[in-house]
């Protein structure tokens, strides 16, 4: 049993120290300006201190996104389902319904956190999209990341980019 804890751990060592002896490493894929959203949230419904820390659900009751390939509103079906940890990190939970302001709907999946060492108002986040539109269908498979500010205590801003090729 010793004898194998042991050399798992040896084997994990030798992985780390040969992962980190090596390069060059690819290339890494860009990032491309997706759009800005400016969202208003409702009054907060204090869950409170569950087995998987402090639920605070937020629902959404207005915003605006706009950005060089899609703009429109975000109507009032959706919200956040945050979880606060032990260590005081906000798990944003999300869901968002865009409108396009020539009619597609798209619904947005969020999820993301605040970072260690960082301000508390900003959260990284992580997004996908669902669209049945043939116009926005190109949503449906980009890998998206965006940075999430409170800007009061009722409203927020997400700036979101979408990975292009290496
Ligand atoms: C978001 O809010 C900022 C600051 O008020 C504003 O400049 C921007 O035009 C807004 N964006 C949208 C899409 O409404
Ligand atoms: C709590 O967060 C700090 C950074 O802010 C980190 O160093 C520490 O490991 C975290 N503790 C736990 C139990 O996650």
């Amino acid at each position: 049993m010793k004898f194998t804890i042991f050399s798992t751990l040896a084997s994990i060592l030798a992985v780390s120290s040969v992962a980190s002896a090596a390069g060059p490493y690819p290339k890494a894929p860009g990032l491309q300006y997706l759009y800005t959203v400016n969202i208003t949230g409702g009054e907060p419904a204090l869950v409170g201190p569950g087995p998987r820390g402090f639920r605070i659900s937020v629902p959404i009751v207005k915003g605006a996104f706009s950005g060089p390939k899609l703009k429109g509103t975000v109507l009032p079906i959706g919200g956040d389902w945050a979880l606060i940890d032990n260590n005081g990190t906000v798990v944003q939970d999300v869901r968002q319904t865009f409108k396009t302001d020539d009619g597609a709907i798209i619904q947005v999946f969020e999820t993301g956190s605040t970072q260690p060492g960082r301000d508390g108002s900003e959260a990284w986040v992580r997004l996908t999209y669902e669209t049945g539109s043939e116009k926005y269908y190109w949503l449906n498979s980009v890998v998206a990341i965006g940075i999430l500010r409170l800007v009061s205590n009722s409203d927020l801003t997400i700036d979101t980019w979408m990975m292009t090729a290496p």
